[in-house]
């Protein structure tokens, strides 16, 4: 079966704490009209081409890929930089997943930044779902199964432990996140901190000279908001509903040209 049947009709949360998750959410929050996740960049490029007022955004090891308008730093997704904006983003592993994602029933994107509002999502959804630790070129990463297993730790703390049942992987980060995060307290910044600093990617981000990064991805639930991947793009939840609610206000107009069809 292909990695994109696997997820098909499950309800997945994408986690890329360093650094898409971030990224993607930081542009949808400072008004970026969508995120478009592209398989390579050539595929990016040839989206641009089709959609106006875009840009091309992404990395590749960590950096921005060349020619394109934007790298994978949040600190560039300003406001003045995004709003308004289709954001075509393809990034190593983050967007990778994304994709991966896209038979699923629900995909939502989340990482420490806004790990309340994920968890809100699976506890109102009451089903099972599969938490994708983007890590790095298929391999395991830390900081992605910690922030699994903090996702499950609150769920626990919310709706019963005895509600869920964990599987093996499930398992491993739900403990590893009790015995780093939760230990003698709970999770905050610095311990976020002290995973990056100790973790490959976040090592390797230091030496391109990305250490600012590492701290604002390690704000706990600095945001409420939820990117949710639908159709092939990303928006996020709240927009998502209000163009839903703003379409049923619509009324219909129907041409029939069969007006007694039913006589
Ligand atoms: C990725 O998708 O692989 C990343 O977010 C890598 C990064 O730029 O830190």
């Amino acid at each position: 079966m292909t990695d994109e049947l696997v997820l098909k009709d499950k309800n997945v949360i994408v986690v890329d704490v360093l650094r898409a998750s971030a990224t993607i959410l930081t542009a949808l929050v400072n008004g970026a009209k969508e995120v478009i996740p592209a398989e390579s960049s050539s595929v990016a490029a040839r989206i641009s081409k089709g959609s106006g007022n875009s840009l091309l955004c992404g990395e590749r090891n960590g950096k921005i890929i060349e020619g394109f308008n934007l790298g994978n730093s949040p600190f560039e997704y300003t406001e003045e930089a995004v709003k308004g904006k289709t954001l075509i983003f393809s990034t190593t592993n983050g967007t990778v997943s994304i994709i991966k994602s896209r038979f699923a029933k629900n995909c939502i994107i989340a990482g420490f930044m806004n790990l309340n509002s994920a968890v809100d999502f699976v506890a109102d959804l009451s089903e099972d779902f599969t938490i994708v630790c983007s890590g790095k070129q298929n391999d395991f990463c830390v900081e992605d199964m910690a922030a699994a297993g903090m996702i499950i730790s609150e769920l626990f703390e919310r709706k019963g432990k005895n509600n869920y049942m964990l599987l093996d992987s499930g398992y491993v980060s739900y403990k590893m996140a009790k015995n780093i995060l939760y230990k003698s307290g709970k999770p905050d910044v610095s311990k976020i901190q002290s995973i990056y600093k100790k973790s490959e990617h976040g090592q390797y981000l230091i030496s391109l000279g990305f250490e600012k990064d590492l701290e604002y991805c390690a704000q706990l639930n600095k945001f409420t908001e939820l990117p949710v991947f639908r159709k092939g793009m990303i928006k996020l939840k709240n927009t998502l509903e209000n163009e839903q609610s703003q379409k049923s206000k619509m009324k219909r107009i129907n041409i029939s040209n069969k007006p007694n069809a039913g006589e």
